[in-house]
């Protein structure tokens, strides 16, 4: 028989991100910030890999980011719109982590595995920070995906790359919630 755990249930019906632009301090300590750390490693991983790494950013780290935008907006050909928006994003947050992916060697497990793995990480990361009464929201960003950005400015090696940055803080407004999928649209079952 089922064992159920209906408060978990209700926060996985119920949970939310919550836009990062609507976050601000007070954010997790290192104390506050290690369960919610814990939980997102706590994740699958094919393998046992560990295709993955946390940097935790705030302060002058994300002030560092937010300039850095600028050259690599200038050299990737970006609008003065878009390069504003990436450093916002980064000036504007109170704190984010940035979940790397770290390419294994491995025969047996296929690369894209390590990337699923790695997107695992980024949501039950979402989660654990919502779970623990903080506003959270996973973003990307274009500059997320440019090497000249993450090498230089983050230091990461040529096996990595940015998962996803989740900004963690405090709810300053709630915007509406966006419309969820018609679960009959997306769902086929096969019996035979
Ligand atoms: C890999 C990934 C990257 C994302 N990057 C951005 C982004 O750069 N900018 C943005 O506005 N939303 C981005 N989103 C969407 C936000 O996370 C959005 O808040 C989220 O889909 C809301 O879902 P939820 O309310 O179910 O948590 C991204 C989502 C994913 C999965």
């Amino acid at each position: 028989m089922p064992d159920p755990n209906p408060q978990a249930m209700e926060f996985l019906l119920t949970r939310r991100s919550r836009p990062a632009k609507t976050l601000r301090a007070p954010t997790p300590d290192a104390e506050a910030l290690r369960p919610i750390l814990t939980a997102a490693a706590r994740s699958p991983d094919h393998g046992k890999l560990e295709p993955w790494r946390f940097i935790v950013l705030q302060g002058a780290a994300l002030a560092r980011l937010a300039e850095a935008t600028e050259e690599a907006g200038g050299r990737l050909g970006k609008s003065a719109e878009d390069i504003a928006k990436a450093r916002a994003a980064f000036a504007d947050s109170p704190l984010a982590v940035a979940v790397i992916e770290v390419r294994k060697d491995s025969d047996k497990i296929p690369a894209i595995e390590m990337t699923y793995s790695a997107g695992a990480v980024c949501l039950a990361l979402l989660n654990a920070a919502l779970a623990s009464g903080w506003g959270a929201n996973w973003l990307s960003g274009w500059a997320s995906h440019d090497r000249g950005f993450v090498e230089g400015a983050l230091g990461l090696a040529s096996n990595e790359r940015i998962a996803g940055f989740v900004h963690i803080g405090t709810e300053t407004s709630t915007p509406p919630d966006r419309p969820r999928p018609d679960l009959d649209r997306i769902t086929s079952w096969m019996s035979e």
